[in-house]
This record gives structure tokens, sequence and C-alpha cells, in this order.
């Protein structure tokens, strides 16, 4: 169950590692989630050739007997195994060391594809010589490898999940960036979504401090995630249909209204600015720690919606576009909701409820995936301080 404590002071790395177990209940499993995100997917190849040509580059140093490269924030598998594919195949360019991936999200996670994916037939999926994977699992908040174990992390829409929920209710909408829709019906108050802000520092500082302690000197950290651009944040329609659906059920009496109101998405979407303050420059707060080598928005074209645009096939749209939304939403509501009856038919009326809203009108529900992204180098010298 969600942790509903009223609390509004961020917590220490080391309490912000424990609690994100309480507040995310991972993805939908069972294949769900690698089969609907191709956005995700989209993402990840758009910032990959940043990390390609800084591995060309970086220096490696001689003493490490392993290359240690590590995606943080997995998930059933496929993004991750692609992802780290580029990775190895351009680590293996530079030096003949053994590689060992490691993939790691939360231990609530759906592993089971990802360790068959791993090792097709007997064989490492990654088919480079010397090259070996281990799947860990915990909070990636704090710090999961050994010191100065690894060369290259990467984590892809996943760093926006927050590690505890920062206010006990949002009373007014289901997400903290607020309604965008016109039209939309709820609100969210400023204060109120200055604590959101806050939590989404302290854990990025967490996971910053985190990765410093694994990274070796001189290595490399590429960040994506979900965000906020200057028109459109992450998904900003489909929430409000979400926030219509749940409004809905009020009405119907499948969930009460407290339970509309103490339920909020587990993430806000923050701009790059407010992603890489902490290592903006030499004098951030963690600045000594990370050199910030380049950073960007970005609203990624998506499979789905160009297939739209070409074929007008809108029930086809719809469902795919629900099923992308579903793979990340449906775990958060189920926890939420779990003690109401018939829950499994509940969120099947929900989900059929927004995809029946695309279907009416798809130009309302038009889908932006924002990322926000930026590759770090860690500087050398000093290990951090752990709060
Ligand atoms: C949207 S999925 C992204 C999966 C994959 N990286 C991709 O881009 O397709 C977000 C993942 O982050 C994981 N996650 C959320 N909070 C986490 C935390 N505190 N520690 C580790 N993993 C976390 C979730 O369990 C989920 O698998």
């Amino acid at each position: 169950m969600p942790d509903h404590s009223a609390n509004t002071s961020p917590s220490s790395p080391s309490e912000n590692a424990g609690a994100a177990e309480t507040v995310v209940r991972a993805m939908k499993g069972h294949g769900f989630y690698d089969r609907h995100s191709t956005p995700q997917r989209a993402t990840i190849d758009a910032v990959l050739p940043w990390l390609e040509d800084a591995i060309a580059n970086m220096r490696l140093t001689e003493g490490s007997p392993t290359i240690g490269v590590a995606d943080f924030g997995c998930s059933e598998g496929r993004n991750s195994i692609a992802a780290t594919q580029a990775v190895v195949a351009a680590v293996r360019k530079r030096t003949a060391q053994p590689i060992l991936t490691m993939h790691t999200d939360l231990p609530l996670n759906d592993y089971s594809r990802l360790l068959t994916m791993l090792r097709p037939e007997g064989r490492s999926v990654f088919n480079v010589a010397e090259t070996y994977s281990a799947v860990v699992g915990g909070s990636f908040y704090g710090q999961l490898l050994p010191p100065r174990s690894l060369h290259v992390a990467t984590t892809f829409n996943s760093i926006g999940y927050l590690s505890r929920r920062p206010i006990d209710r949002l009373e007014h909408h289901v997400q903290a960036n607020g309604p965008s829709t016109p039209d939309a019906p709820g609100s969210v108050s400023q204060e109120e979504k200055e604590a959101f802000l806050e939590q989404t520092l302290a854990d990025m500082e967490s996971f910053l401090r985190a990765r410093a302690a694994e990274l070796v000197p001189g290595g490399l950290l590429l960040l994506q995630c979900f965000g906020a651009g200057e028109v459109w944040h992450n998904c900003d329609r489909i929430t409000d249909a979400l926030n219509d659906a749940l409004l809905a059920a009020v009405a119907a009496g499948r969930i009460g209204r407290a339970g509309y109101e103490t339920y909020y998405s587990p993430f806000y979407y923050r701009t790059v600015d407010e992603m890489i303050s902490l290592v903006a420059t030499p004098e951030a707060p963690l600045g000594s720690l990370f050199r910030l080598d380049r950073a960007e928005t970005f609203d990624v074209s998506v499979p789905f919606v160009e297939e739209f645009r070409r074929t007008a096939d809108v029930a086809k749209f719809a469902s795919a576009y629900v099923n992308f939304f579903r793979a990340f939403t449906e775990p958060q509501l189920r926890m939420a909701f779990v003690d109401r009856p018939n829950v499994d038919q509940t969120i099947d009326e929900i989900f059929a409820h927004i995809e029946r809203l695309i279907c009416d009108d798809p130009e309302r529900y038009e889908l932006h995936y924002i990322s926000v992204a930026a590759l770090l180098t860690r500087r050398g010298g000093a290990m951090p301080e752990f709060g």
C-alpha cells in the first residue's frame, strides 16, 4: 500500500532509497511494458549517439580488471538490453577487457523476461566476446554497486519516479503538473507544485551521490527522463483523460471521493534546467562530482502517432496510446484502489473510458512525449558524502 502519511520535508538519501519501493509498484509485467513502450525506445534512440561519441573519447583506466556498464530502471528489459547493446559495442571498440553489464530496478519489478532475454540459447545477448551480465534489485536512490566499479551508467524514463509521496493529498488533479487541456477540470496550487519539485531535487541529489560513488573518475552518466518543455509537459493530455476517468468512477460509486483526492501519479515533470541544477556549473552543489557535458529537451516522434497520421485508423491509435499509458499507470492505480470491490473491473473501466475519449476526439488528446536529457562525466578526486 502507498505511504499516505503526511510528510513535507525531503528525506536523506538513505531514507529515500528504502521508501521508493512503497510508492512505485514497477511497471505492468508479463511482457506488457515491453510490448507497449515504443515511445520510451524512441527517446533512448535519440540520446544514445551522445554516449557513443563520448565513449569513443573517454579515458579508460588501465587498472580496472572489468569495464562496468549499468542501466538504472531496466523494467522488463527490452529497452534496457537495446540501449546496453549500443554501449557494449562502443566500449568493445575501445578495449578488449571483460565487460560486465548490470541491469537494475526495484525488487518488485518483473525480471523474468529480462533474465531469459539476457542469455538466449545459453549465450550472452550482447554477442560480444568476454561480456557478462547481472541483475540487481534495489532503489537507484541508494548505492547499488561497489565503489568505483562503473565506467558507463545510463538511466532512461525512470528517475522521474519519486522516492516518496511529498504531500498527503493532491485534491484536484491526478498529476502534480496539473491540467493542460483547454476546459479540463482541476487545478494544482503553486505550493503543491513546489513540494513536488523539492522532492524531485532531493531525489536527484540522492541519485547523483550514489552514482558518483559507483563511477570511476572519468566515468560517464547519461540521464534521460520524461519531463517538461516550454509548452508541453509529458503525456499531459492523456493525463487529463485519466483525471476525467477517475472523476467518472467517483460519480459511478466505483471509487470514493477521498480515494480520488489521495491518489496521484508518483512523478513530477521537471524542466531540463531543474534536472541539471545540481551540476550545471563547477560551483553548483554537486558540480565538484560531475561535469555537465550536454543537456537538451526534446519532443520525440512516437511510432504509433506517426502511423495514425498515415492511416487515420483512430481505433488502432487509441488502443496503442492507452496500452502505452496503461503499462506505467495501472500498477500505481491498483496499489491505490486495491481495497475496492471489483478492482480489476474498475481499472478496466478507467482505461476503457480513456480509450473512448481518445476515439471521440483524437486531436484533443494529442501525445507529446517530452524528454529531458543530460550527459555527465564523473570528475576525479573526492568520493561523495552521504547524508
Ligand atoms: C517507465 S519504466 C522505464 C523502463 C526503461 N528504462 C525504458 O526506458 O523503457 C520506469 C522504471 O523505473 C523503475 N523505478 C522507479 N523508481 C525506481 C527506484 N527508486 N529505483 C529503481 N527503479 C525504479 C520502475 O520500476 C520502472 O521499471
